[in-house]
């Protein structure tokens, strides 16, 4: 596969308007991708956010192994980052968002109190795109959030949403570039969707899923597509996707684009199973 690429020139200008914000905030919430919080991580994170009261929040846990989850957030526990699991798609987001928001804030605000303020927190959600920042954006925010700006010729300038009297959250996400350099992260990411796919050849890009997939789950893969066993070549892979689920063009021919397309939907939409792409090195 062609090597996947990033262009810098976003970088910079992205990076500027984070430092910019930065200045205002008291708590930044990182969100990774529970399936892949390695590829999910932008590299330069810690330069960026260093001195800044942090949280990670695992994203999309619902896709992702429970236990795998339980490791990686081990895993920034041990690096003293506060992480939980959630699904931004849930209900429960909004209440471990904004306890694990306030427990970071939580020296800041009693210091402050001991000079008699009670200190309003300000917190940004940042990541890289497809987390479901957004989405976890509109689920804290809710009712609350400011229409103005949402209408077409307004233009919207830096919003705080009050999500308690001392709580506050900026309501456009900080946007970070992802991991690229390392072409296996930057697999994971295609795998989930998280880079576009027409940078990529969907047919090779299923390919090296399907042959990822035989070896993790091997049984969840066969019960999908019945045609493909854990002995299937990988140069077969899509083949016998067609063969099982009656993919051919007229004439006869197996319509491998197809096969593609549907193996990578399924798996990004959790179909075949729970899964975790990446475990945190071997614990201590
Ligand atoms: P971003 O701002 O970081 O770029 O991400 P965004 O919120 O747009 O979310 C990207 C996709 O991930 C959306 O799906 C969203 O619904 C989905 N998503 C976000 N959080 C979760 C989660 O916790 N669990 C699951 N299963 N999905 C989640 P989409 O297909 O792009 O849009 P839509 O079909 O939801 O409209």
């Amino acid at each position: 596969m062609p090597a996947i690429n990033w262009y810098p020139g976003h970088m910079a200008k992205t990076r500027r308007m984070l430092q910019e914000n930065l200045k205002l905030i008291d708590v930044v919430v990182e969100i990774l991708d529970a399936r892949a919080p390695l590829a999910s991580r932008n590299p330069d994170f810690d330069d960026l956010f260093s001195g800044k009261a942090r949280v990670v929040l695992l994203n999309k846990s619902d896709l992702a192994d429970s236990n795998a989850t339980k490791r990686w957030i081990s895993f920034f526990a041990r690096r003293g980052v506060e992480a939980a699991g959630v699904s931004a798609t849930g209900g429960a987001a909004k209440k471990i968002a904004v306890s694990f928001v306030e427990k970071a804030a939580r020296p800041r605000v009693d210091a402050m109190k001991q000079k008699g303020v009670n200190k309003v927190v300000r917190c940004m959600i940042v990541g890289i795109p497809n987390v479901g920042k957004s989405t976890l954006i509109n689920r804290i925010a809710g009712m609350n959030r400011a229409e103005v700006g949402d209408r077409p010729g307004v233009t919207r300038g830096k919003q705080w949403v009050k999500i308690t009297p001392y709580l506050e959250l900026m309501d456009t996400p900080g946007m970070l570039w992802p991991k690229l350099e390392d072409q296996e992260l930057a697999k994971h990411l295609a795998f989930l969707g998280s880079i576009r796919d027409e940078i990529m050849d969907s047919e090779e890009l299923a390919l090296d899923l399907l042959a990822l997939l035989q070896r993790m789950v091997p049984a969840q893969l066969a019960e999908r597509y019945g045609k493909l066993s854990p002995d299937t070549p990988r140069a077969e892979l899509l083949d016998a996707v067609c063969l099982s689920r009656g993919f051919l063009l007229r004439g006869g021919e197996l319509d491998t684009e197809r096969a593609a397309r549907v193996a990578l939907d399924e798996f990004r939409a959790g179909k075949l199973a729970r899964i975790t792409l990446e475990l945190p090195e071997a614990e201590a």
